[in-house]
This record gives structure tokens, C-alpha cells and sequence, in this order.
């Protein structure tokens, strides 16, 4: 039975890939931040050495985009210094890394989805920590798989500390008062579970360096926020916003959406559609809910 350890296993797309690297038939090893810190390069390799995974998958992160103006040594420790500690454990016992990076290793200047030969350039210091995370893992190890998402959203948000953008569109129409969304941002929010099942069929595939897992449709956050709306059946006051008039402390990529190419090329399973992932989000979250998480 093949062994697969993955860090980051409580976050919201790291439940599901426990899920469905469980579901294959996996011998599944989740690790939460609550068992291991990744900055802690010995628990790390005690942690590699001794399970011997074929498979390390790593979706912890330190996602807090504005905070990491603040802090982005600890940004850095997590995102980049924590990937060089997993991918030099890699190559001493042979494993496949499968680690998890952005969207916003882009400037966004293109104004279309950017595939896996354009080149990067990252606006801030969480971006940054996500593009030396890509390079750390590339530089230890030849068998490496970088996957770039988008957005992510997934039911497990509905109790993670980070959440996710779905939440917080809820949280703020439950609260009542008028809601602003930037217009002029465009990304491709990419569904968890489907990243967890694309991440499955390219490692069953055996395919190696960076591939884009996008959630197929370039779409801005304040039409994603309309959509989260429609699909949740709630109608708050929504006010289209711009970066000029909402300031963030970080500098984002203004169109950092994916073109997915290297999914198509491979003949791996497209990612669904926007609006189909939203109505299972809200299935998915209501079960979490019902369950008092
Ligand atoms: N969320 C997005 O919108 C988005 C967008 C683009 C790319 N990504 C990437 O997608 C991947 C998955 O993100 P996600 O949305 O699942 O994030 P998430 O829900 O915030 O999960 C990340 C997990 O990493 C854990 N973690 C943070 N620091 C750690 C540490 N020092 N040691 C051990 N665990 C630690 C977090 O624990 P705590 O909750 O206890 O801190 C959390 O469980 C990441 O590589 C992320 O950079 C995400």
C-alpha cells in the first residue's frame, strides 16, 4: 500500500486530500500544525525518516497576504525555509514532494490567465514566501510536483482559522450592513475537493513540475461575490469597489487568474465549472454546519 504524509491535513483543501488520497486506497499519514510545526526542521525529518511516505503532499501555509508586511520572516520561515527542510528529507529517502503554491507568484500585468512557462514575478512578501517555497523544492529534488491554485474554497473553511472567501461573503450578509467588493481584481477560485482530485490523478499519472489548478473560470470577486449570493440564496447589499478606493497593505496581482494548460495537454480531468462548485460548496458547508463544526 503506498504512503502518503501530508502536512497541513486540517487546513481546508488539506482535509480533503486526506479524504481522497484515503478513498484510493492510501495509507494516509495527516500531519495538523497541532502535531508538528513545519519551522521545526528536526520534527520534520523525524517525521519523514520515520514513516518513509512515497508521497510527502504539502499544504500547509502561512496565508495571511497583509499580515506578512508585518511579519515576513515568519511568512518566510512557513512558506519557503519550512518547503527546503521537506524537500532535502525528500531527497534523502526518495519521496515524491507534491507541494502546494499561487496564483500571486504573478503581477497580474498580462490581463489573462497565466499558464505554467509564463514568467513570475510576486507583488509582496507572501508572495515571495510561496515563490522561494516553489524554488526550495525544486532545487533539492528532480521528482517534485509544484501545484498553483487559486482562491481556494472548501467546506473545512466553514471552521479553519484562515476560513476562506465564501465565509466571510456570508459572515458579512448575515451581518447586515452593505458589503464592497473589489471589481477590478480577477482570479479563478479554485473548489478543494476538486484540486484534492486532480492532485490524486496527476501523482497516479506520475507527472512532475509545475502545473496550474485553477478553477477554470477568470472571474472577479465582486461577480464571485454576486455567485456565492445567488447560489446561497441571500440578496445583501453589494457595491462594486475598486483598489484605488480599498487600500490593502499588500500589493496584489490585479489578474491572476489560471489557465490551466498543462491539465489539458496531460488529458487530466478538467477543473468543474465555477457555478457547479459553488452549489456543492453550499451542500458541503451544510453538513459541516450540521455537525456543529
Ligand atoms: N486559501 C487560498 O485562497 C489560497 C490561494 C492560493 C494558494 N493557496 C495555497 O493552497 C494551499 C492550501 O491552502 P488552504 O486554503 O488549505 O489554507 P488553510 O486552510 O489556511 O490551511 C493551511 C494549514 O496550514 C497550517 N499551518 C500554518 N502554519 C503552519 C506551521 N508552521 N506548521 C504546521 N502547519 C501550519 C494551518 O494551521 P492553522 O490554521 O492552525 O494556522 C492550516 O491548517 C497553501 O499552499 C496555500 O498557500 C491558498
Amino acid at each position: 500500500m503506498r504512503k502518503v504524509l501530508i502536512f497541513g491535513s486540517a487546513g481546508q483543501l488539506g482535509v480533503e486530500l486526506v479524504s481522497t488520497f484515503r478513498s484510493a486506497g492510501f495509507q494516509v499519514h495527516p500531519l495538523t500544525r497541532a502535531n508538528l510545526d513545519i519551522t521545526d526542521a528536526a520534527a520534520v525529518e523525524h517525521h519523514i525518516t520515520s514513516i518513509e511516505p512515497d508521497i510527502v503532499v504539502n499544504s500547509a501555509a502561512y496565508n495571511m497576504v497583509d499580515v506578512a508586511e508585518q511579519e515576513p520572516l515568519a511568512a518566510f520561515q512557513v512558506n519557503a525555509l519550512a518547503v527546503r527542510h521537506m524537500a532535502v528529507t525528500c531527497r534523502q529517502v526518495d519521496s515524491l514532494l507534491v507541494h502546494f503554491s499561487t496564483d500571486y507568484v504573478f503581477d497580474g500585468t498580462a490581463g489573462r490567465p497565466y499558464t505554467e512557462t509564463d514568467a513570475v514575478h510576486p507583488l509582496g512578501a507572501y508572495a515571495v514566501s510561496k515563490l522561494a517555497g516553489e524554488s526550495y523544492a525544486q532545487a533539492y529534488l528532480d521528482r517534485v510536483l509544484v501545484l498553483r491554485v487559486s482562491g481556494v474554497f472548501g467546506a473545512a473553511g466553514v471552521r479553519t482559522a484562515r476560513s476562506n472567501f465564501p465565509e466571510l461573503m456570508l459572515r458579512l450578509a448575515d451581518g447586515g450592513k452593505e458589503i464592497r467588493v473589489v471589481e477590478d481584481h480577477v482570479a479563478s477560485p479554485s473548489f478543494a475537493p476538486a484540486i484534492a482530485e486532480r492532485t490524486l490523478e496527476l501523482v497516479n499519472r506520475g507527472i512532475l513540475g509545475v502545473v496550474h489548478l485553477g478553477g477554470g473560470t477568470p472571474i472577479s470577486w465582486y461577480d464571485w461575490a454576486q455567485m456565492i449570493f445567488r447560489a446561497s440564496g441571500r440578496s445583501p447589499q453589494l457595491k462594486a469597489t475598486n483598489e484605488r478606493e480599498y487600500r490593502t497593505a499588500a500589493r496584489r496581482p490585479k489578474y491572476s487568474a489560471l489557465a490551466n494548460e498543462r491539465l489539458a495537454t496531460l488529458g487530466i480531468t478538467p477543473m468543474p465549472p465555477l457555478e457547479e462548485t459553488i452549489e456543492a460548496y453550499m451542500q458541503q458547508r451544510r453538513v459541516y454546519t450540521a455537525a456543529g463544526a
